[in-house]
Order: structure tokens, then sequence, then C-alpha cells
């Protein structure tokens, strides 16, 4: 046997080995199944499908609606930011918003960031500059966990991109929360640990987030929306969603762009193509 067609078995023996060998855990999952005790969390597990309506950026042609993303800054600022940071975004890019320069100078004014006296070079604070991010509410994870039953909030800059559903995720966990059937609970034996409250659309059913949005009328909108509960989570989520991906119309619409041209490219170089055949006669028989 020469040694090529020897080379040739032995790669062919591997690559077999290594296809049969990635069937190894399917064929595992398909002979014993998952594991059959009954999870509560799977019981009251609920998927949540966002706000009815949906949101203006959704779909091909969707574009942001600025109120409703200034409405959910607002929510942000009043309500999440107590626990949240929004360490990715930084106060001028507020203007793309649409809130004027002197609106951005104010509004980072308003907060307070960490930052260094100059005299003394020790830490202190200074009301935020159009440059600096959104600070943190936390000096350190330390200090975020014993402030929440252990659990860190998390950086909501990307969570719309971090979370499965995205917006409609976000919306979904705000508006989760309640009781669960409590002859149900009682069958399984479920139950909400102190400390942790019941949300039908997180995954794991109890989550260490209190309730941040309870009141209808709980932020007075400039705009005269009613900001009821719903309103309240689609408007903060849409928000996110800027926060997470501020060019995502963009990008789309330069798709539309990019549609466009490949188009107007393939028609000419049809047209080219009949220009330069044109003179030629197929040949008599
Ligand atoms: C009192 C503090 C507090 C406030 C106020 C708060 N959160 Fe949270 N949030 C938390 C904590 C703690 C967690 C972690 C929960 C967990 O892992 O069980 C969390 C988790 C989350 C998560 C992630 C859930 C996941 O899948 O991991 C999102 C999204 C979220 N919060 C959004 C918000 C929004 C939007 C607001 C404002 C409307 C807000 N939170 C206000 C404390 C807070």
């Amino acid at each position: 046997m020469s040694i090529r067609l020897g080379g040739i078995i032995f790669g062919l023996a591997i690559a077999g080995i290594l296809v049969l060998w990635s069937l190894v855990p399917g064929v595992k999952n398909y002979a014993f199944g998952p594991p059959a005790e009954v999870q509560p969390a799977t019981v009251f597990y609920e998927h949540g499908e966002g706000p009815e309506g949906g949101y203006a950026f959704d779909g091909p042609l969707g574009r942001w609606d600025y109120a409703q993303l200034q409405r959910g800054y607002q929510v942000y600022k009043e309500v999440c930011s107590a626990c949240h940071s929004l360490k990715f975004v930084s106060f001028r890019n507020l203007a793309q918003l649409g809130y004027t320069e002197a609106e951005v100078d104010a509004e980072a004014a308003s907060w307070t960031v960490p930052g260094i006296d100059p005299q003394t070079g020790e830490t202190t604070t200074r009301p935020g500059e159009p440059t600096d991010h959104f600070p943190s509410p936390y000096p350190n994870a330390i200090a975020a966990a014993a402030a929440n039953n252990n659990a860190i909030p998390p950086d909501l800059s990307l969570i719309t991109k971090a979370r499965h559903g995205g917006a409609r995720y976000v919306y979904s966990i705000l508006t989760g929360y309640g009781e669960p059937d409590p002859a149900l609970a009682k069958k399984v034996g479920f139950e909400t640990p102190t400390g942790l409250y019941f949300n039908k659309h997180f995954p794991n059913v109890n989550i260490a987030m209190p309730p941040p949005l309870v009141l209808d009328g709980q932020v007075s909108y400039a705009d005269g929306t009613k900001a009821t509960i719903p309103q309240m989570a689609t408007d903060v989520s849409a928000f996110l969603t800027w926060t997470a991906e501020p060019s995502l119309v963009a990008r789309r619409q330069t798709g539309w762009f990019v549609i466009g041209f490949l188009l107007f490219a393939t028609a000419l170089a049809f047209l080219s193509y009949k220009q330069i055949w044109a003179g030629m006669k197929p040949k008599k028989k």
C-alpha cells in the first residue's frame, strides 16, 4: 500500500472517530433524558411577551421614539439608578436622545460622581460633567452585595444584549411580580425565601430585586404621558435598548441603503451585459 493511501485512510479514521465522539452527548441525552424531578421554577415560570403593541424600534423599518427614550431615561434616573450602574454610557451620549447641549450639561451636573480634591488628592465627590460616565450607586461590589441580600445588581448598560429576549425580557421582569398560586405552591413545596421576591418572568422565579415599579404615577412625565407601571416598564426597557445598541436604527438604515445599492449595481451590470453583447447575433444553423 502506498504511503499516500495509508495517509488518507488514517485521516478518514481520525475524522470518523471525531464524528462519532461528537455524537456521544446527544446519544447520552437521548437515552437517559433530563432529570425527572419537578423544579418549582418550571411550574411557575411564564415566558414574558413584552409590552402590548411592541416598540417603535421593532422590525426593519423601526425608529427610535425619542420622547419614549427620554421618559425611559427619567425612570432609570429616578428609580433604577438607586441600585444599578450604567457604566458604559456617558452623560454626553444623552445628546443623541434629543437633549440640547445646555440640557446635557444640566443633566450631568444633577448627578454626583466620584472625584479627587485637587489640593489634598483625597477622594471626594463632585457634580458630573458631560464627559463623565454614569456613576455606580455603590463604592464596590461588596457594598452592592451587602445592600441587596447578597445579589449584586448588574450593570444595565448592556443588559438588553446580555439577556435572551432583550427589552421584552426587561419589561417582563419589571411587570412579573405577584404571588404564586398558593395551592400549587403547597403541592410542589415551593416557597419564596425571605429577602427574595416572587417573579413569574424571572427564570428562577425568586429574584433578589425588590419590585422597583409599584405605583402608577411613580415618576411624573414632563410630556404628560400617564406613568402606569406597564408604561414605565416599556419606556425604561426601550431606553436600555438604546444604551446597549445606540446604532440599532442607523445600522438597519444602512442595511436598506446597501440593498438599494446592490439592486442598482445589479441593474447596471445587466444593462452593460446587454450593451456588450448587443452586436452579437446567434450563429445561424
Ligand atoms: C433596590 C435595588 C434595586 C432597584 C431600585 C432596581 N433593581 Fe434591578 N436588580 C436588583 C438586584 C439586587 C438584582 C439582582 C437580582 C438577582 O440576581 O436575583 C437586580 C436585577 C435586575 C435585572 C437582571 C435580572 C437578570 O436576569 O439577572 C434587571 C434587568 C433589572 N434588575 C432591571 C432593573 C430596572 C429596569 C430597574 C428600574 C426600573 C431596577 N432594576 C431597579 C436591585 C434593584
